[in-house]
């Protein structure tokens, strides 16, 4: 009987309420928000502000949200010598502080790595210190880092006023948790790590070069085919995708590579690489459709940047699909529902947060379903609005 009994209350509760879900995300004024959208129907909903609150610092720039244990940890881009990295607890109410613990500052990322399942320590990059630096976990008020390495290169790049030094961006593990990845701006580089998973210790691995100037930012990997894997590099300062082989060693304690395969900028493969006024901020991929935003480019009209869709082939290159409306002006962060019916567009200068539909057949974003203005506005070019926007959408439980 329990199936029928199922059925007719998810019918009922279709029948009497509108869908609600969650989001979360940071404002570099200080602030870190819930949202809650409510869809009418697929096409049409309401985002609004659930809770507020701060604690992150004076530039809370980037969350990681641990979905199983609920645990978000909050990253601050404070520039002016300290900083905080903080770790709280989302419930139903909103988020709770655990732990709040003081940095140098300036980290612009941060991710957990190490341990059994990949939640012991915490690496964060340091844009302007050129550091990389990493916390064993929880977070505490009196935490320190483990390792703070320094990066430092001979010259500027070939973009002088980006790449003046290097800029780690972020760090993310590999998806056997042995390895950490390096995105460097300044450097020109995908820097690898060899991960001691008891200890946390990072130790330096040949380091990859992207083509000059392109300026790496964030990196995803993904697997396609016959479980073959590939990375792929959001490159900010060229606004283009890098394609890259991963080359796993084939004997423990060697290291990871990777092999550029094919760059293709973000308005296609006739556009010449390297725009000096577009700046690209995040990557993402959903089945077999990978998106990358660019800011600044005003391909809409004034203040709606552009989503370059790629479509990734059999071998796992990408073909230029098309470019979407971001309905922002520089969109820094966006990521998609589990569905990937929906993505949720952080606008940074406009401080705005737009919900586009995706069309699950062909990976196009589409139409405008919400959008909310979370003031304060920022500045132009400034590092002010919205930083960083994520879902959350915990497993429905079955009784
Ligand atoms: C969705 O809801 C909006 C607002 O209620 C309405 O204007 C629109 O016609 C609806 N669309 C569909 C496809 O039902
Ligand atoms: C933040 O929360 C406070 C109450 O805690 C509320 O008064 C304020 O309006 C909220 N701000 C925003 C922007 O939602
Ligand atoms: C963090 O705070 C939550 C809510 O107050 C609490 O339930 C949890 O035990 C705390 N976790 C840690 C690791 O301190
Ligand atoms: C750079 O991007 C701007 C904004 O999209 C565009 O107007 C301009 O034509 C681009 N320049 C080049 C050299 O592609
Ligand atoms: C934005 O693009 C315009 C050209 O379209 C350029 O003049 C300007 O410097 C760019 N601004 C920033 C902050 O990147």
């Amino acid at each position: 009987m329990a199936p029928i009994t199922s059925i007719l209350l998810t019918g009922l509760s279709l029948a009497s309420h509108t869908l609600a879900v969650r989001l979360l995300g940071t404002h570099f004024s200080g602030q870190i928000f819930t949202y809650e959208l409510a869809l009418n129907n697929a096409t049409s909903g309401a985002l609004s502000i659930t809770t507020n609150t701060t604690g992150c610092g004076v530039t809370p720039t980037w969350l990681h949200f641990d979905e199983a244990t609920r645990i978000v940890y909050c990253i601050d881009e404070s520039w002016q010598g300290s900083g905080v990295l903080t770790q709280w607890t989302l419930g139903a109410k909103g988020l709770s502080l655990n732990a709040s613990a003081a940095t140098p500052g300036n980290s612009v990322h941060g991710s957990t790595y190490g341990g059994k399942d990949g939640r012991s320590f915490l690496v964060t990059s340091e844009y302007s210190p050129s550091t990389l630096t990493n916390y064993k976990l929880p977070i505490t008020a009196s935490s320190k880092p483990i390792q703070t390495l320094q990066f430092t290169q001979a010259a500027p790049g070939p973009r002088p006023d980006r790449q003046d030094k290097p800029h780690p961006h972020s760090a993310f593990t590999d998806p056997t948790g042995a390895f950490l990845i390096v995105p460097d701006l300044g450097a020109d580089l995908t820097r690898i790590f060899k991960i001691n998973k008891d200890t946390g210790v990072l130790t330096a691995c040949p380091a990859i070069s992207s083509l000059p100037g392109d300026g790496p930012r964030h990196g995803l990997f993904n697997k396609i085919g016959y479980g073959q894997l590939k990375y792929y590099s959001l490159n900010e300062v060229s606004s283009s995708v890098g394609v890259y082989d991963v080359i796993y060693p084939s004997s423990d304690g060697d290291c990871l590579s990777l092999k550029l395969g094919q760059t293709i900028s973000n308005y296609g493969p006739s556009v010449p690489l390297g725009n000096v006024s577009v700046k690209s901020a995040e990557i993402r991929i959903v089945g077999d459709s990978l998106y990358a935003s660019n800011r600044n480019d005003s391909s809409f009209g004034f203040e709606q940047d552009s989503i370059a869709t790629f479509k990734i082939g059999s071998t796992g290159a990408l073909t230029f699909v098309e470019l979407a409306n971001s309905y922002s002006y520089y969109p820094r962060s966006f990521s998609f529902n589990k569905a990937g019916t929906y993505v949720a567009i952080g606008g940074q200068t406009t401080a705005n947060i737009a919900i586009v539909a995706r069309d699950t057949k062909t990976g196009k974003l589409g139409k405008l379903v919400a959008n909310l203005l979370v003031p304060p506005r920022g500045t132009y070019g400034g590092e002010d609005g919205i930083s960083s926007i994520i879902w959350d959408e915990p497993e429905k439980r079955h009784n």
